[in-house]
């Protein structure tokens, strides 16, 4: 089938009747960028309960990896479903949640033996993450970065620092939090050029965080994310990550990489971190893992998880259909979806950089693989965001059959299923290009 293929005003009538029962019953803290509600999909192509069909690059926020029910995932689920759904890894064993875990310390890149802890979604992941640091180092505080998003239960919100939505109202967060500057080199938080920018990031831990706010000894860990995902698909430069190492080494710090929405291929390496040759101590995983089915690890070097029995566990953590549907997932990226990823987001990258020439609106385009973030700007001198017009980017692409996501202030993110293919990025660019020119000429 080609898409899109947009048959009725959006939403449709049966859309529209689902989100008006919705507006009463579900939580209004969801953030809905515009009313796609979804009857099926299958690869990159997404159905709405109108008939409409679009072209998926947003993927459920960077989760269905392997594209929408891949039938080897859903195999893989069903086979498992058939056999038993829950039996509770920390209390029994099964052997899929083992299997699981053999091919994570296979395939992360922490050497000398990996331990996994299974939960159901990123913030547990980094909960987890969290509570180990504490528990292995003996420390209390932790050092994360301003623009990151690390999930929203009380712990994992304490180190978000994306918007202040996120955070406002839930107050008192956890103590012993403290925030550095992330190096967004396109407009550096320090107001710094490019080339300063990653260097005096680092520098305001050693120089400003450790002189005046915490002693180094008392830092459990320093969480990242090497690319930022929610706060607007910003690549952390790999010296950076680097230099990062080498302070937290110096300190007897715990590294560890928020990989929630850049691992499991996305970067076109099954980890991003891997750009920079680091080796991080921990790793939060989820989203793309198990292609859509709840599944969240902490991952840590075999040495540090050495906590006792009944200091951590999760009753549905480490489900055994979502530990079968992340082998599937973990087989597929392996196979093919990494090299994929790479390739193709390649070639998306260099089609969306080439709409900079004809579209102002466009301040930066960055990222790795299929995680690519287009940052919108008012004006390229000055760089002001143009958030009013990337919500409006987003609605007109919608309107035309194309799925993208926001994220940051004013940045639009492609976030699509492994499975893209060139044609297929081809096709997302003209209408990208489309919807631009529809928000350029209403201006
Ligand atoms: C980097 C990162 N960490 C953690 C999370 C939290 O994941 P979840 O929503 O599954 O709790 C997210 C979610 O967007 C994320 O992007």
């Amino acid at each position: 089938m080609s898409v899109p293929v947009i048959r009725t005003p959006l939403p449709g009538p049966k859309a529209r009747a689902i989100i008006d029962r919705d507006s009463t019953v579900v939580s209004p803290s969801y953030t809905r960028g515009y009313p796609l509600v979804i009857e099926r999909g299958s690869g990159c192509m997404v159905e709405d309960v109108d008939g409409n069909v679009f072209l998926d690059c947003a993927a459920g926020i960077a989760v269905n990896s392997t594209g929408h029910a891949h039938p080897d995932v859903v195999k893989a689920i069903v086979e498992q479903s058939a056999k038993f759904l829950h039996m509770s890894g920390t209390d029994f064993y099964y052997e899929p949640q083992v299997r699981l875990a053999e091919e994570l310390a296979a395939v992360t890149p922490i050497a000398g033996g990996v331990r996994s802890f299974f939960g159901n979604s990123g913030t547990e992941a980094v909960e987890a993450c969290l509570k180990l640091s504490r528990y292995a180092s003996g420390r209390q505080n932790i050092i994360a970065f301003l623009g990151g998003f690390h999930g929203r239960s009380m712990g994992s919100l304490s180190l978000t620092a994306s918007k202040a939505i996120q955070r406002r109202g839930f107050g008192p967060l956890m103590p012993g939090v403290y925030h550095a500057p992330f190096p967004d080199c396109y407009r550096c938080p320090l107001g710094l050029t490019t080339k300063d920018c990653a260097a005096e990031c680092l520098d305001f831990i050693d120089h400003q965080i450790f002189a005046h706010l915490v002693s180094p000894d008392e830092v459990a860990a320093i969480v990242v994310e090497p690319i930022q995902g929610e706060g607007g698909y910003v690549v952390a430069p790999d010296q950076f990550m680097q230099r990062l190492r080498a302070l937290t080494k110096t300190h007897g710090i715990l590294l560890v990489a928020d990989e929630v929405q850049s691992g499991m291929g996305r970067s076109g390496k099954m980890f991003a971190i891997e750009f920079s040759d680091v080796e991080p101590d921990m790793m939060a995983l989820a989203k793309g893992i198990a292609s859509g089915l709840p599944l969240g690890v902490a991952v840590a070097r075999a040495g540090l998880m050495a906590w006792p029995p009944g200091a951590h566990a999760s009753t549905f953590g480490g489900n055994p259909v979502s530990c079968a549907a992340a082998l599937a997932t973990i087989g597929l990226l392996k196979e093919t979806l990494v090299a994929n990823a790479a390739d193709v987001g390649a070639y998306l990258m260099t089609g969306l950089k080439s709409l900079s020439e004809a579209h102002s609106l466009i301040g930066d385009v960055r990222g790795r693989g299929l995680m690519i973030g287009v940052e919108l700007v008012r004006d390229r001198q000055t760089k002001e965001r143009a958030t009013t017009e990337r919500d409006a980017v987003v609605n007109a692409a919608f309107r035309r059959g194309l799925l993208v996501l926001g994220a940051g202030k004013n940045a639009i993110r492609f976030s699509p299923p492994l499975v893209l293919t060139k044609a297929q990025a081809d096709t997302a660019v003209k209408i990208f290009g489309e919807a631009l020119t529809e928000v350029e000429r209403g201006r």
